[in-house]
């Protein structure tokens, strides 16, 4: 049965809770064969960080999106993607929410082994086919794309390498649709990033990494950077409920002349 055939009370879709609550569980039950720790992890992730559900209410990734996730862990945007496929094709997306992400290609940049490991193992052979590529987000060349995802990462790095990512990120963006959603921290809230920083050192040492220094700006530093590569940037606080200073950060490429807005 296709949407458009259900009754109009089934086409109104899932109430927002109850339809995050199935994202959950349809977007972390690929790993579960696979390993449990990857399938605690993305319940626990998916859960408790209200980055990604904002992003499928408020329709920040759009649909038939080819999307590019840069230091993409296990691949949860494209666990939540491929969730997001069949919620929409049973007509339970919420009514309530802006349309349903899609996504038509997905890759994601990782550079640690075993995250990439665990994001193949349990998603290579879904229907998306999403593609992890291991390797350094300063180094390895991104795929031309409509939306780049960039969550808690780029701080890894030291400014300079920042800004020729993204730099490198934009160049990678289609001009008329190009979008990049960038979470980051508040450098300017001293406590939240501090709070901030010390999660991230713990999770990385939880997860059997090096932990590495952490090079943070303040939100208006940001905000500069990507408007001189030419991005018309909003911001989206990402802190409520939780003691951090993380800010996301909706940065779009204006369309060009001859292309399709
Ligand atoms: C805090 S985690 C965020 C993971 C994922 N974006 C999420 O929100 O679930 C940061 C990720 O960035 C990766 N990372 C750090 N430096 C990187 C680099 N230079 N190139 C690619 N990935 C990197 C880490 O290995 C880690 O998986």
């Amino acid at each position: 049965m296709k949407p458009d055939d259900l009754p109009s009370s089934a086409r109104a879709g899932l109430p927002p809770d109850a339809a995050w609550s199935a994202l959950i569980d349809a977007a972390s039950a690929p790993y579960r064969p696979k390993s449990r720790w990857a399938y605690h992890w993305a319940r626990g992730k998916l859960g408790r960080d209200p980055v990604f559900r904002g992003l499928l209410e408020r329709g920040d990734i759009g649909a038939g999106r080819r999307i590019v996730d840069i230091g993409c862990g296990q691949g949860l945007v494209a666990a939540l993607m491929q969730a997001c496929a069949t919620l929409q094709q049973q007509g339970r997306w919420p009514a309530a929410w802006q349309p349903a992400a899609s996504a038509t290609a997905y890759t994601g940049v990782e550079l640690m082994p075993k995250d990439v490991a665990r994001a193949e193992a349990a998603l290579a052979a879904l229907p998306l086919a999403p593609r992890f590529v291991c390797g350094d987000m300063c180094a390895t060349p991104f795929p031309a794309c409509d939306v780049v995802v960039i969550l808690d990462v780029l701080h890894y790095v030291p400014h300079a390498a920042q800004d020729a990512v993204l730099a490198r990120v934009r160049d990678a963006l289609a001009p008329s649709a190009g979008r990049l959603l960038l979470r980051v921290g508040d450098a300017d809230d001293a406590s939240g990033f501090a709070w901030s920083q010390w999660v991230d050192r713990i999770v990385t040492w939880a997860r059997g990494h090096r932990v590495p220094p952490t090079f943070g700006r303040p939100l208006r530093e940001w905000q500069a950077t990507l408007e001189q590569l030419g991005f018309t940037v909003r911001a989206v606080p990402q802190s409520q409920g939780t003691p951090f200073a993380n800010v996301l950060l909706v940065a779009e490429l204006p369309a060009q002349e001859g292309t399709p807005a």
